[in-house]
């Protein structure tokens, strides 16, 4: 079955590729935001726990059929079903995985653009460009479609190049770089004025905001979102993975990476924003929570660094470098995503793929970004609170109950030959069946109702 099929050339690739699409803007500004936001350390706890009960299990259920079958979402879930009503829902399923990826990197681009207009724009202003430096800093259409473009072409130009060439190869070069820029960023701002307050906030939990449905659907969609869930992405890298590889081992290493890099993140955030507040940054709105959104990291954080001299341009621009990576090696997998669809299904090459599709998805940030007021919050949402969850709880029904348990075990044993006496294959697959989908919808439910 693998004839012809693009493959990571080792386990590091799969996982560096794979952390590599976990680890983005979710974790370095979505994840402290919601921390900052609802009871900083329960946020954190709760997290944890749904990161490796419901998002674990959730990923293997997509490795496995991606690998299982080694194809996209939208040809794998039918193939699984042996019943023409399964494999017409399976399709319908795959369908619409692939139009929330597309629609998830329309609105994810524009962000990642707005960090690249952030690495230049102290320069400007030193270099003398003041007006150049506002254009980037400031919310305009001209901005957010022109950055939007450039990062849109960044993340088309690496994946037309392929598996190994492109996704592999730039993941394991960019993560280790981002990892050692958050290092080194968070023991500059610990020796920062007000850090300690911030890092109370983070790691003090505020345990009567635990039990709150809105913090449970937030720390839910937090962790479906930063594990890349739901839409096909972790399916169709499952699907290059190698044959010899460990599979429960392989989403455990990614889940522990993706949860270290956002508990750093929030180490490093959480307490920028409070050295922030000690030189006379607004970090509370109206209601007395913290500044949410894009405000956090938008506009409290160059406050910060603009206070560093000519030492903050460099720490600036290495700070918006690290998140502009982050979002790179994550927005690659978003495009995969209807790329491998569009070459497995119309037969299209690769090139064309992702040049035709990529320009779509530009097209469509290029919507959001004209009536951005209307139309950001609303894909957001739709998007990655409402659809994620939902398909990720697809695809555990179709691993759990649809795929053939034989085939199920055969595929894991294939890279872990004792799994059958494993501890893992006693709880994962009931797990499947009944805890993640049931938790998801009643989480789900639970969400639409407490608004
Ligand atoms: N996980 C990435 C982040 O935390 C974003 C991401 C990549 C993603 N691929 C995805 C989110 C697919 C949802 C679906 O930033």
């Amino acid at each position: 079955m693998t004839d012809g099929r693009e493959q990571f050339s080792s386990r590091l690739g799969f996982t560096m590729a794979a952390t590599g699409s976990a680890v983005g803007l979710g974790n370095i500004w979505g994840f402290p935001t919601q921390a900052a936001n609802n009871g900083g350390a329960a946020f954190l706890l709760v997290y944890v726990v749904f990161a490796c009960l419901l998002a674990y299990p959730a990923l293997m259920a997509e490795l496995v059929i991606g690998r299982h079958t080694r194809s996209n979402m939208v040809t794998a879930l039918p193939l699984i079903a042996t019943h023409r009503r399964g494999q017409f829902l399976g399709k319908l399923a795959g369908l619409y995985g692939v139009l929330v990826a597309s629609l998830i990197l329309a609105f994810y681009a524009i962000v990642a653009g707005w960090m690249m207009a952030h690495i230049l724009a102290p320069s400007a202003r030193v270099i003398g460009l003041p007006a150049f430096s506002l254009w980037l800093t400031d919310f305009s259409v001209s901005r957010n479609v022109i950055f939007c473009l450039i990062f849109s072409v960044l993340t088309a130009l690496v994946v037309a190049n392929g598996v190994r060439d492109g996704i592999e190869r730039w993941s394991t070069r960019l993560m280790p770089v981002l990892l050692g820029l958050i290092v080194l960023l968070i023991g500059y701002v610990f020796t920062q004025d007000g850090a300690m307050q911030g890092l109370k906030v983070y790691l003090i939990p505020d345990f009567s905001a635990m039990t709150e449905p809105r913090l449970l659907i937030n720390a839910m969609g937090q962790a479906f979102f930063s594990l890349s869930l739901g839409v096909g992405t972790m399916l169709i890298y499952g699907s290059y993975i190698r044959q010899d590889e460990n599979l429960p081992i392989a989403a455990a290493l990614v889940t522990l990476i993706d949860t270290g890099i956002a508990f750093l993140a929030g180490l490093l955030i959480i307490p920028a924003v409070f050295v922030a507040l000690k030189q006379g940054v607004e970090i509370y709105d109206d209601y007395g929570s913290l500044v949410a959104g894009p405000d956090l990291i938008l506009q409290t954080l160059p406050v910060l660094f603009g206070s560093l001299g000519v030492a903050g341009v460099a720490v600036a621009a290495v700070f918006f470098l690290l998140m502009t990576i982050a979002a790179l090696t994550s927005s690659i997998s978003m495009l995969e995503v209807p790329v491998a669809f569009g070459m497995e299904q119309m037969k299209l090459s690769r090139c064309k793929s992702t040049w035709l599709i990529g320009a779509i998805i530009f097209a469509l940030s290029g919507l959001i970004a004209i009536y951005f007021d209307w139309l950001f919050v609303a894909v957001v949402d739709l998007t990655t609170k409402y659809s994620q969850p939902l398909l990720a709880a697809i695809l555990c029904i179709f691993a759990g109950w649809i795929l053939h348990r034989d085939r199920l075990l055969g595929e894991i044993r294939s890279g872990y030959e004792s799994v059958e006496s494993s501890w893992f294959w006693k709880i994962w697959p009931p797990y499947i069946r009944f805890v993640c989908p049931m938790l998801i919808i009643i989480l789900f439910v639970q969400g639409i109702i407490g608004q």
